[in-house]
């Protein structure tokens, strides 16, 4: 049997937030935004262990609570310059902290993703878990796309038919993404390197409310999908 972990990369910077203090710390409904992501990993009984992945002068995470994810949270203080670099340091690290098989599940998701329900990881886990490959959770894109110049000037119009905006958790064997990893340098999520390999991920399809918290205005709209989850 294959065992499920999760790795959350949380070394960035969150600089188009224009905040000092990095995004994965800002707070959400009096809690920094990496609480949320973690919550949900970490109550999901497949799951077994949830790395978080800090910069290695990380000065925040100390000031904080965490002793109700005790059971599964491992902190790895070995982030790189890039979301990509953080993911691959961390996968090297967890294998130092517990027993884990080339097929096990790593599912990497977003400190950024606040608004991670338990319905869509467990869609992602029950559609991936047989799969050869491995996917991610995804939207469909519903807004027509345009192509500009760099002055803002539209050259063309894109055609939405079978494109879909991908977000996390992305779900992979281990081995296959560290493997996959090695080779990449600017990519933007994990699924690239996978396909770099040749490989098609699954996408399944997930809602707009797991959207990633990115400009200042998202804040206000991560907050009210919580607070409404909690009523
Ligand atoms: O900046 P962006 O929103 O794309 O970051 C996505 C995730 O990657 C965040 O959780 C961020 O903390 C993480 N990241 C990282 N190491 C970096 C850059 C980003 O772990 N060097």
């Amino acid at each position: 049997m294959s065992k499920f972990f999760a790795l959350i990369p949380a070394a960035g910077s969150g600089s188009r937030m224009g905040d000092e203090l990095p995004k994965q710390y800002l707070p959400l409904d009096n809690k920094p935004m990496i609480y949320y992501a973690l919550k949900i990993l970490c109550k999901t009984p497949q799951i077994s262990r949830v790395f978080v992945v800090l910069a290695p002068y990380d000065n925040y995470w100390t000031q904080y609570d965490w002793s109700e994810f005790s059971e599964k949270l491992v902190v790895l203080n070995c982030g790189g310059a890039t979301r990509a670099e953080s993911v691959v340091n961390g996968l090297a690290a967890s294998q130092h902290e517990c027993t884990v098989d080339p097929n096990d599940w790593i599912l990497v998701h977003d400190a950024a993703r606040p608004c991670l329900s338990l319905s869509q990881l467990e869609k992602l886990i029950n559609a991936l878990e047989n799969d050869e490959v491995g996917g991610l959770l995804a939207i469909p894109v519903a807004d027509t796309l345009k192509r500009s110049d760099t002055e803002a000037r539209v050259q063309h119009t894109e055609s939405r038919e079978n494109l879909w905006q991908a977000q996390t958790p992305q779900m992979f064997r281990y081995d296959l993404l560290a493997r996959a990893l090695e080779n990449t340098t600017k990519i933007t999520d994990d699924a690239s390197a996978i396909e770099a390999l040749g490989y098609q991920p699954k996408l399944v399809h997930s809602d707009a409310t797991n959207f990633k918290v990115t400009y200042p205005e998202d804040l206000a709209l991560a907050e009210l999908i919580l607070k409404e989850r909690k009523l």
